[in-house]
């Protein structure tokens, strides 16, 4: 790696027209080896190809860990499912993410101090709000008001990462804030009149409380209800150096402050074969239930060819990494199980899952294709169980995801090694022309 030492001097020897070139072997901590073509264009007037990155790494990391081929995640070495079984809820899983160890008692009372001091937002993002058409998607109501929170807080806009206080201010902010954004997104998109956060409730149960009351009837969510929320942020709190992820990475590459950054991996998250898959898997799973479609004839559209841009995607399987089952799938499923029985409903589409998932599993091209259930696949029917609605699906990845994206933004930004992120291309087009006149 550019800051750990090469692989026991070792290099691959690369060979073209007559010219050779030695380049250095790296090796990450679990053993991950890389091939190191800095300079490559320089020295030997070739670039390396590699459409949407997939054999690429674009960056050190010390952050997450996954390993795709045998369903492994870890934030800074623990495993998810430890992270899982021992109940460790968001917050303190950001802290982890963005200090790299989980925060002591004295940390946590602190952090979860400023979380609260933070949580309004300026009262002229109202008249924000009130700007934007009724039914705006909130995703994107999102990503807009938190570019323009930073600002009505012009300190957001130059964080010094190094300084662990001020970063620690400054995630707490955002943290705070992305959740009453979030909130009031939904608010904004279904004409109901905001509701203020209330200090004496915890993250989750906050947001629960600005999504669900309104002025003559509060929500208290019960405690099962936030806790299965506060699971489902911790799992999607960082996943490597995924879409959303690398955009703001790349973003910040231009010393772009957090804030841009951040807005900009919102919008990355939109799409459906990245965070809109939630979304899209609810949508699968209820054409079934509506009988316009069957689990066979999914399954047999997955293997149907064509381009591959055009070929049809079977949202919540599949993933770049994961040659796997996704292991914050596993944890889902199990979730979702255990509180639907909790909560005493039956949601048919869950029934639909298990049976696509089974006959998917099943099928030899999905075997052959090592495509498995990602976390998307059941992270919808855990979602609407808790009364999310389906527009706020992705908002809710944004949340969480959010955390991560601090941290790899400030472990970019304090990264020696780091330049600007700028791919080559390949110029197809047409050779120089003769002139228009
Ligand atoms: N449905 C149909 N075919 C699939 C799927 C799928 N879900 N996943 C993979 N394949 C096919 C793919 O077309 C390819 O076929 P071929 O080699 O014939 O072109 C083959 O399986 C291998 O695919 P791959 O190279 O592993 O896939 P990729 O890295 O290009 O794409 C992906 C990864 C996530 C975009 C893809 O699996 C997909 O479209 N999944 C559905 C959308 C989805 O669930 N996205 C959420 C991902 S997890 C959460 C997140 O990061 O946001």
């Amino acid at each position: 790696m550019k800051n750990n030492a090469p692989h026991e001097n070792a290099f691959a020897k690369l060979e073209i027209e007559g010219k050779v070139l030695h380049l250095p072997i790296l090796m990450g901590t679990e053993g991950e080896k890389a091939i190191d073509i800095s300079g490559l264009r320089r020295r030997m007037g070739f670039v390396a190809y590699d459409p949407g990155y997939a054999d690429t790494a674009s960056c050190t990391s010390a952050i997450t860990y996954v390993d795709g081929e045998n369903g492994v995640l870890r934030y800074r070495g623990y495993d998810i499912e430890e992270l899982a079984a021992r109940g460790v809820k968001f917050i303190p899983t950001a802290w982890l993410l963005i200090f790299g160890d989980l925060p002591t008692d004295d940390e946590r009372a602190k952090f979860r101090e400023l979380l609260t001091t933070q949580e309004l937002l300026h009262e002229g993002m109202l008249k924000f709000f009130d700007a934007l058409p009724p039914h705006g998607d909130p995703l994107a109501i999102l990503s807009a008001a938190v570019q323009c929170s930073s600002l009505y807080n012009p300190e957001f806009r130059s964080l010094e990462p190094k300084d662990t206080e001020t970063t620690m201010v400054v995630a707490a902010k955002l943290l705070s804030k992305v959740r009453t954004i979030a909130a009031f997104s939904y608010k904004q998109a279904i004409g109901e009149p905001f509701v203020y956060p209330n200090p004496e409730l915890d993250y989750c149960s906050n947001f629960l409380h600005m999504m669900f009351s309104i002025p003559n009837r509060l929500y208290r969510a019960p405690q099962l209800v936030a806790d299965t929320l506060n699971l489902f942020l911790m799992l999607h709190a960082d996943h490597e150096q995924n879409c959303s992820t690398s955009t703001v990475r790349i973003v910040g590459s231009t010393r772009a402050n957090l804030f841009d950054s951040v807005s900009a991996g919102i919008s990355a998250l939109s799409g459906p074969l990245h965070g809109g898959a939630n979304v899209q898997v609810v949508r699968t799973l209820e054409r079934v239930y509506n009988k316009e479609t069957t689990i066979r004839a999914i399954v047999e559209s997955v293997k149907k060819k064509g381009a591959t841009r055009d070929r049809f995607r079977l949202s919540g399987f599949g993933h770049r990494v994961y040659k796997n089952y996704d292991p914050r799938a596993r944890i889902l499923k199990k979730e979702v199980y255990r509180l639907l029985q909790s909560l005493d409903i039956k949601d048919p589409l869950f029934d639909i899952a298990i049976e696509l998932e089974e006959t998917a599993l099943k099928d030899p091209f999905f075997q052959e294709n090592r495509i498995f259930p990602n976390v998307d696949f059941y992270a919808g029917i855990l979602l609407r169980a808790i009364k999310i609605p389906i527009n706020m699906f992705t908002v809710m990845f944004a949340i969480a995801r959010t955390a991560g994206w601090i941290a790899q933004w400030r472990e970019e930004e304090l990264d020696p090694s780091t330049r600007l992120q700028r791919p080559r291309q390949i110029y197809v087009g047409p050779p120089k022309r003769n002139s228009l006149i």
